[in-house]
């Protein structure tokens, strides 16, 4: 069944940063028949009540942005919660979708599932070559799990599963929690605070060498789209900008954009992460999809949207 603006699409995790870019995609896209629920009306992580609520409204496609996420430190310090959570979300949606015959489903996935030292940029066939970064192992696992577990039901049950694999994400609706959030949202904070209360040193986290590659979400919400369009021979398929810099070249960037004068030093005792991460796009382009934001246009909305949010 090709999708059409009257299919029956549930968006799960829909007021996060990328659920919500979803559901703007879709919405501008004239798509008129969006489920949304959020987590106080459906805990995902209860099976019988994500049973019960698939079975109940039949959805035809179903794309899965609810997640526990989180940057370095958060997933450093409750990987039970990551693992578990994680698990028992992809899971229960992903089973009650095949129960409940969803003709195409879409898991996102993160870059962390490759492992740290992966060879660069990283095709989808580096997948468990090498050992996982230690600070997000319990997160990684549980993604490689929800990739696995479609690869298996499209083998075993002839599914239309498709796993997207996004780079680092940044964009409206963001975290912007410093003990919580990912790095790049990280900087915007502590730059605009650096700002506001004429800070003068800023201090990074580690020695600000790992490189980063970087995608505005409302690229993402494109090519969920897009590949819910297509048909696709593979079940993973990397998602990204190609736009990479170091941490350090991102503080620098958003230093400038602020137009702020502040001087930065390296906290090395905290941790690196994985020192590149930098996604090899020959396949997604081979469809025929590519990213359409740069950086420099993908911050000012983003920068505009967080404005908004600190005022309110
Ligand atoms: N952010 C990135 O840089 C990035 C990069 C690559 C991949 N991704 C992937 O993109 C997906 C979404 O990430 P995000 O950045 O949008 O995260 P986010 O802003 O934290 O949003 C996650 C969403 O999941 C929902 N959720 C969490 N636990 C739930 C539960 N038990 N029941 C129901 N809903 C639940 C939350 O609902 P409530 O708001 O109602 O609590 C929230 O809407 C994840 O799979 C992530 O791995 C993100």
């Amino acid at each position: 069944m090709q999708i059409n603006k009257k299919s029956k699409i549930f968006i799960a995790g829909h007021n996060g940063m990328v659920g919500s870019s979803i559901v703007r995609h879709f919405k501008n896209k004239g798509y008129k028949n969006l489920f949304l629920k959020s987590r106080k009306s459906l805990d995902l992580v209860d099976q019988k009540k994500t049973y019960s609520y698939i079975k109940k409204i039949k959805p035809d496609f179903v794309i899965i942005a609810a997640a526990k996420v989180g940057g370095i430190f958060i997933n450093n310090e409750k990987k039970a919660e990551f693992i578990y959570e994680n698990i028992m979300i992809q899971t229960n949606l992903i089973h009650s979708s095949f129960l409940a015959g969803v003709k195409k489903l879409i898991f996102l996935g993160s870059s962390c599932i490759y492992p740290k030292y992966s060879k660069q940029p990283i095709k989808e066939n580096y997948l468990m070559t090498g050992k996982l970064e230690e600070t997000n192992d319990a997160y990684a696992i549980a993604k490689i799990a929800g990739l696995k577990m479609c690869d298996a039901y499209n083998k075993q049950y002839k599914t239309n599963y498709l796993c997207l694999m996004p780079t680092n994400l940044y964009g409206p609706n963001d975290n912007y929690n410093l003990k919580t959030s990912h790095f790049f949202p990280a900087i915007i904070s502590k730059i605009h605070f650096a700002l506001k209360r004429e800070v003068k040193n800023i201090k990074i986290w580690g020695d600000g060498t790992p490189k980063r590659e970087l995608m505005y979400v409302d690229d993402l919400a494109d090519a969920c789209e897009f590949f819910l369009k297509k048909k696709t021979k593979h079940s993973l398929i990397n998602i990204g900008s190609g736009e990479e810099k170091s941490i350090l070249k991102y503080y620098k960037f958003v230093i400038k954009k602020l137009n702020i004068n502040v001087k930065i030093s390296f906290d090395k005792k905290k941790p690196n992460g994985t020192p590149q991460k930098k996604l090899d796009l020959t396949l997604a382009k081979s469809y025929g999809w590519k990213s359409k934001y740069n950086l420099t246009k993908g911050f000012d909305l983003t920068y505009k949207d967080y404005l908004k949010r600190i005022d309110r």
